[in-house]
């Protein structure tokens, strides 16, 4: 009875219906939610890139600045179409990387703990698991840790919502903080 009831929790957490969101725990502090983006009907997450700000030296860094998601309709694999939620006004896109005939599955976020008076940058770089076991790494920045591994979206990812401090003027810039995704 006790082991029912416990895989009656476990699961639904494990393996996230559709409709819920994965996240991850280590995201940054600062910044506003977005609104949840979604691919279109009948799509989902097969790929992504990143919107990324270089090394400013001595200048203040800002790291990621934005996430694109790369939707493949799932019959008709030749229609695509690109999301993405709320972005940081520094950097440029790189170029998409994807799961090929697999789909996006979950994620983990590489963030620079609080640099006191230091230089903050919060999220550097994502990386994600595909449905075949594939992990493809983003082309972001180095600095910080990588957190843990989000919960798993079984059909797939569908939805995109990011967290992004707005411009500080004089201030310490950060940029792209957090991300959630939604599952198909
Ligand atoms: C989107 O689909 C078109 C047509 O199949 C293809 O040429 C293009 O490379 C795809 N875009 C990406 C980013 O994969």
């Amino acid at each position: 009875m006790k082991l029912i009831f416990a895989l009656l929790v476990i699961l639904p957490l494990a393996f996230p219906s559709e409709g819920s969101e994965i996240s991850v725990t280590n995201g940054g502090r600062w910044g506003d939610w977005g609104e949840m983006v979604m691919c279109p009907h009948s799509y989902r997450a097969l790929g992504f890139n990143l919107k990324v700000e270089r090394s400013q030296r001595k200048g203040d860094d800002t790291a990621l600045n934005g996430i694109g998601l790369l939707c493949q309709h799932t019959e008709h694999h030749n229609l695509n179409y690109t999301i993405s939620s709320s972005e940081g006004g520094w950097g440029s896109w790189t170029t998409y990387q994807d799961c090929g005939s697999a789909y996006l599955v979950s994620f983990a976020l590489r963030v620079e703990v609080f640099q006191g008076k230091g230089d903050d940058t919060a999220a550097n770089n994502i990386q994600f698991s595909c449905s075949n076991g594939r992990v493809l790494s983003g082309d972001g920045m180095s600095w910080g840790g990588w957190g843990s591994w989000s919960g798993w979206c079984s059909k797939g990812i569908c939805g995109i919502m990011t967290r992004v401090e707005r411009p500080q003027g004089k201030g310490d810039d950060t940029a792209l903080n957090d991300v959630k995704f939604r599952c198909c």
